[in-house]
């Protein structure tokens, strides 16, 4: 039977780790898959995350089985730092799931369950396995444009009118902050004009928020979230704890429904707890009791936010860099798009080949549509892409 299979293409990002593993050059720089990296290119464990996971050894006395749906206390605390004061616990359904792909993956079942006919609204371009998920599911995808390849910034007209096509029912995901793989984000008034296409339509947004603390601050960055929250009586959240918290082979994500009314909040509340039991069972505990742990403790949340900030201040100052660099290099601004994108990614707009190049002659690995993470770079590797950059005639 299993000789049936076909082949599966290698996922684009994760096939970049085993490349850039292989390549035995001195010198080689990883700007491959979404993973945070200090200047040594090591990707540490929080100071708050190994004191959490201190205590939590300390304390636990049972392995036993916890809550379906993930730990109240979780759920609690994910809601308040997505949300803020507008959180409703009456109104608002939560779980915990495997990672943000989990959370993504479920709000996709959740929505298709209330609605067979789905259809997924997704930018141009996404994460791909946002676009890989949901063929799997057979759920139809429409795009809607959203970079534009000259300014390297958001094409917020063409976006509007994309999206407008969308109709109760159908989904439109949206990107909280951090924009993957393009670094081009929306201004608040921008989500301010999307919230009015969406209060027009009755689509329901699902905000991906892997990104939260990594790109202006961790309020700043929750933003756009909260004002859709604010306006739209029916909203999905799918936001990840891998990045902002490190701790990515933990696989802690949350989903969140907002819904208009405690009843609905029950039916949404029963059938994602009702997704997980079908999937895995149980979500992962560690990771979302280190989540729990960290942001209901005031010091470590205050270590936490404190090291978020030092990371987040990082990636700025090496966009920064890159662009004078590049500045320095092209004799013009055409690269301080660098400097304005927010988050890991920037999208560099390099074409397939010149991307081959920059591998094959400078041991530069980016993923194939040239998105580049930021947080691989360190002072000593910026002049270098420099170079290569200008060198393949970017
Ligand atoms: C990325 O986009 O590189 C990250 O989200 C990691 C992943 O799972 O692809």
């Amino acid at each position: 039977m299993l000789g049936n299979l076909k082949p599966q293409a290698p996922d684009k990002i994760l096939a970049l780790i085993g490349e850039f593993r292989a390549d035995p050059r001195q010198g080689k720089i990883d700007l491959g898959v979404g993973v945070y990296k200090d200047a040594t290119g090591h990707t540490p464990i929080m100071r708050a995350v190994l004191e959490a996971e201190k205590r939590m050894l300390e304390n636990e006395t049972t392995k036993t089985y916890a809550g379906l749906a993930g730990e109240p206390e979780f759920q609690r605390a994910m809601g308040e730092l997505i949300l803020g004061a507008g959180l409703k616990p009456e109104t608002t359904a939560a779980l915990a799931t495997v990672g943000g792909t989990g959370a993504i993956r479920q709000a996709l079942e959740l929505a298709r369950m209330a609605n067979p006919e789905l259809r997924v609204f997704v930018s141009d371009p996404t994460w791909p396995n946002h676009v890989s998920i949901m063929n799997f599911m057979g759920v139809p995808v429409v795009t809607y444009r959203y970079f534009d390849a000259e300014t390297r910034g958001v094409a917020f007209d063409a976006m509007k009118q994309d999206i407008s096509a969308a109709k109760k029912g159908d989904v439109v995901l949206l990107h909280g902050c951090c924009h993957n793989p393009t670094g081009a984000n929306l201004t608040l008034d921008q989500w301010a004009e999307v919230a009015s296409i969406l209060e027009k339509t009755g689509a329901t947004p699902l905000i991906d928020l892997a990104y939260q603390g990594f790109g202006d601050g961790l309020e700043e960055d929750a933003a756009g979230t909260r004002l859709i929250a604010s306006r739209i009586p029916e909203v999905l959240i799918a936001a990840s704890c891998s990045k902002n918290f490190g701790i990515y082979r933990e696989r802690t994500g949350c989903l969140l429904a907002l819904c208009d009314n405690p009843a609905t909040k029950e039916l949404a509340q029963g059938a994602m707890a009702f997704l997980n039991r079908q999937t895995y069972s149980f979500p992962p505990f560690h990771g979302a009791k280190v989540v729990a742990t960290i942001l209901n403790d005031a010091g470590l949340r205050a270590d936490w936010q404190a090291e978020l900030e030092e990371v987040r201040g990082g990636m700025l100052r090496l966009r920064e860099q890159l662009a004078t660099e590049l500045r320095d290099l092209a004799g013009s601004d055409r690269f301080g798009f660098l400097a304005e994108h927010r988050g890991m990614f920037s999208r560099l707009g390099a074409s397939p080949e010149q991307v081959a190049r920059m591998k094959e002659e400078f041991g530069i690995y980016m993923v194939g549509d040239s998105r580049l993470n930021i947080a691989g770079l360190n002072e000593a590797t910026i002049p270098v892409l420099a170079r290569a950059i200008i060198e393949a005639g970017v």
